[in-house]
């Protein structure tokens, strides 16, 4: 286990391994977005994966959509986001930077005031809060900041004709409660299901940071479950926060790294009737990584009454129809790899040497296994270990590596978390084995080539 993990560390690592990139790089760098590098993206990828599997493939009450990006304006208006996404800013009138106030005020007095503009400003006018860029204690006033981003679409117009903002979704779920109705005709669904949706979502945060932790392009991967509004709820309520930390702890998070905060009452929107984040420990706090809310009928009725469509659901054994209330649980793709990448850093001393590695869980290493000839320059072994190499990208994710000295390739892999490495020496010519290196162990084995996709499969089950 590394000593200290540090943020700078996982950074550092993605650039160079090629799991993370600043975006826009040779322009200076942009707004604190990343792109997903070759790693990164097969990391994201199976993270997906993995979430698509447990909570939509394997099981019959839920069904998955992909909605779009650019939704009906009057959805948002229906959500209440047009009038209530917001978060208080504030400017420091000294280096002009912009904080959230809600955050400044908290860190300085342990108060949280998100919601009370006047008591902040108020208590940012006594001149005891430094600001943490440049230390004056000259703020603005505390406002409200929309952070939708607005766009403008063709043939998007009001009844005048002059053309009305459009906005990039801030959440999936807003295309889940569109495609309700849809669902419930075309699919055999019947109360309690979900619909679920893995894709993007966009939010103007006032201070994006922390790697990839708060960013304003992410992704999310959200349920909306339908209940009937007579069910004893909260069993449910604590099953789906259950399986919430299970699958943090199948992307590789520690029992001990994982907590709950419960949203306390007063906090809650009129219509929820509970709201519990599941926190992660991550090396700059304990931050929220999932949430699950229930919603009640609030979002159903919203976009009924918004839309002059009935969004109900007619039971098929009292014959009563009625408007479904919903847990919706909430999981961050980019926290969800980013919580992958801490939990996998290790790092061992081997002689005087420390060997870096990650430790993925096999299922979501970008890379399953790398095939690699001992020596370049022997054609006989490059051309054995290609021949192996296009055996196994049948089965798994493979990568063939020919380039330096054996021991680099290891380094490299076990940086990329490669659980296995195959080796192809001169012995393999003659007994027709190769040499099976396991990422955590170091153990090495001699596996017949015939037999080395069924081992290989076997090991990453
Ligand atoms: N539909 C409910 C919803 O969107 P949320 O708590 O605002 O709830 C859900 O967001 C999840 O999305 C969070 O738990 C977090 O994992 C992720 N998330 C939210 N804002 C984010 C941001 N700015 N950057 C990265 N991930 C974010």
């Amino acid at each position: 286990m590394a000593k200290e993990l540090t943020m700078d560390k996982i950074v550092s690592l993605c650039k160079r391994r090629g799991f993370i990139f600043p975006a826009c790089e040779i322009y200076g760098g942009f707004a604190n977005a990343y792109s997903y590098g070759p790693y990164g993206v097969e990391l994201k990828n199976n993270i997906k994966k993995l979430w698509w599997k447990k909570f939509v493939q394997d099981r019959p009450d839920i069904v998955g959509i992909d909605g779009p990006i650019l939704l009906h304006p009057k959805l948002w208006e229906a959500s209440g986001h047009v009038g209530g996404f917001n978060d208080a800013m504030v400017d420091c009138k000294k280096c002009k930077k912009r904080f959230r106030a809600d955050h400044i005020v908290e860190d300085a007095t342990g108060k949280d005031m998100e919601g009370d503009l006047a008591g902040m400003s108020k208590v940012l006018a006594e001149g005891k809060i430094k600001c943490p860029n440049c230390g004056a204690s000259d703020w603005t006033e505390a406002r409200t900041f929309n952070m939708m981003f607005k766009t403008e679409m063709n043939g998007i117009t009001d009844e005048e004709g002059k053309s009305i903002p459009v906005y990039l979704r801030p959440e999936t779920a807003g295309a889940i409660f569109v495609d309700f109705k849809n669902v419930l005709d075309s699919m055999r669904v019947k109360v309690p299901f979900g619909i679920a949706q893995i894709g993007k979502a966009f939010r103007n945060e006032i201070v994006a940071g922390n790697f990839i932790f708060r960013l304003r392009e992410f992704e999310q991967m959200e349920i909306e479950y339908f209940i009937s509004p007579e069910a004893k709820w909260e069993p449910l309520f604590e099953q789906w926060l259950k399986w919430q930390e299970e699958f943090a702890l199948e992307i590789g998070a520690r029992k001990e790294n994982i907590s709950r905060y419960e949203h306390p009452k007063e906090k809650l929107s009129h219509y929820s009737k509970k709201t519990i984040d599941t926190m992660y420990n991550f090396p700059f706090g304990i931050k929220e990584l999932y949430g699950i809310a229930h919603r009640s009928d609030f979002d159903l009725t919203q976009h009924a009454k918004f839309s002059g469509q009935k969004l109900e659901y007619l039971d098929p054994e009292t014959g009563k129809r009625y408007v479904p209330h919903v847990l919706e649980p909430t999981f961050g793709v980019d926290r969800s790899v980013l919580v992958a990448l801490l939990a996998a850093y290790d790092e061992e001393a081997t002689g005087e040497e420390t060997r870096t590695v990650m430790k993925f869980p096999k299922s979501i290493a970008p890379i399953k296994a790398a095939v690699f000839p001992l020596l370049k320059n022997k054609p006989e072994l490059v051309e054995k270990a290609k021949e192996i190499f296009d055996t196994l990208k049948t089965s798994f994710v493979c990568e063939f590596d020919d380039n330096g000295n054996i021991g680099k390739r290891y380094r490299r892999q076990d940086e990329i978390g490669t659980p296995y490495c195959v080796t192809v020496d001169f012995e393999t010519l003659e007994d027709k084995a190769v040499t099976v290196r396991d990422r955590d162990t170091m153990k090495q084995e001699r596996v017949k080539i015939e037999e080395l996709e069924k081992y290989l499969s076997e090991k990453l089950k």
